[in-house]
């Protein structure tokens, strides 16, 4: 399996995701700052893997401290999360990392610094088989939606990459595969960043997974030339009302799924559902550096000074979402009530 990322002895080790497919090579990150930056870079991304990144990213930190009392510790845990949760603003996996930390960092106020740092460290690699298990669960669960047969579309990468391992929607189509089912992947190559000609049809290959890449724009004609029996996709952040934040380009999708009677999933882990954000439009929606749109491989393809727009995600209104797919079951129409009930399951998942 792909090792996203991992917690070593020298620091926290992660696939450097700006060099896929070419080039398979790592870095170590030695303090905070280096994960805040890795975050901000994305040689890691997708939201559970940012989520678990930044769990780590604030164990390191403490772990590095120099801090003698708790009160000097506790000023240098606020500096960690506050540059950590400054690296990006959609993905909600952040902020939860840094909530579950703040969680543990403060039930421990009472023991000794040595002894907190370890604590912070063993619940950042618990978050880490936690994502994988979850991954292994919303699989299961998703398997059973998608056809015994033929192909299944996917927008970004919601795969091993995007996690840390086995993936979210990726995870649904390895759990069907797994299960028998006969599926050929279409991975939109996902404009700008090319997440899914880079990254999924990287990972899916490794996998020995069939797969053809789509540019963006051929979605629609494959859909109509009846291709695709299922679309699955992850999510960046879903509000209580079951809006979806992912990728730019997921709501186009999304759209052209209802106009094809196509079912359109969402697999993401409990961890992305959002219930203090009631609806999508409260999301914040992420701009990177325009010369995503306007430079390809380093060549100018927009003329100087012309208008560029690059929002790195969209919002999918719940009404285009058949399924959302987590860890702890699927829910569907009406969200409000289907999450807040799932979310009662909670804490469902035990690890091995
Ligand atoms: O900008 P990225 O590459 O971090 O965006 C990733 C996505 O939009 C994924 O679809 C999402 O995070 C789900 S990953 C399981």
């Amino acid at each position: 399996m792909i090792q996203t990322l991992e917690w070593t002895d020298s620091g926290v080790r992660f696939v450097d995701q700006t060099k896929l497919p070419t080039e398979e090579t790592y870095v170590t990150c030695q303090t905070y700052h280096d994960v805040a930056d890795v975050i901000r870079n994305m040689v890691v991304r997708g939201a559970p893997a940012i989520g678990v990144a930044a769990a780590m990213g604030i164990a390191l930190g403490v772990k590095n401290s120099e801090a003698s009392t708790i009160r000097d510790l506790s000023k240098d845990f606020d500096q960690i999360c506050n540059v950590i949760g400054k690296t990006r603003p959609t993905a909600v996996n952040l902020f939860w990392a840094i909530r579950r930390m703040r969680g543990k960092f403060e039930a421990m106020q009472a023991q000794p610094l040595p002894q907190i740092k370890e604590a912070l460290i063993k619940e950042a690699q618990h978050m880490h088989a936690e994502d994988i298990a979850a991954n292994e669960a919303m699989g299961r669960h998703g398997a059973t939606l998608m056809p015994s047969s033929g192909g299944v579309l996917t927008h970004c990468n919601a795969g091993a990459l995007a996690t840390c391992g086995y993936g979210t929607a990726l995870g649904v189509i390895r759990a069907a595969i797994a299960q028998g089912k006969n599926i050929h992947v279409y991975a939109d190559e996902t404009r700008p960043f090319l997440q899914g000609s880079r990254l999924t049809a990287w990972e899916l290959m490794k996998d020995g997974i069939p797969t053809t890449v789509i540019s963006d724009n051929m979605a629609g004609a494959v859909m109509r030339q009846g291709k695709i029996g299922a679309i699955v996709v992850g999510a960046d952040r879903i509000a209580a009302n079951g809006d979806v934040a992912n990728k730019i380009g997921t709501y186009t999708v999304a759209v052209l799924a209802k106009e094809h009677g196509i079912p359109f999933y969402v697999a993401a882990p409990f961890s992305t559902i959002d219930l203090s954000t009631p609806e999508g439009s409260q999301i914040p929606i992420e701009e990177p550096n325009a010369r995503e749109v306007t430079h390809i491989a380093g060549k100018q393809m927009v003329p100087d000074g012309v208008g560029v727009e690059n929002p790195a995600f969209d919002v999918t209104p719940s009404k285009y979402v058949t399924a959302i797919i987590t860890e702890l079951g699927i829910a569907r129409q009406p969200y409000q009530e289907g999450l807040r009930k799932l979310g009662e399951k909670q804490p469902a998942l035990s690890i091995k």
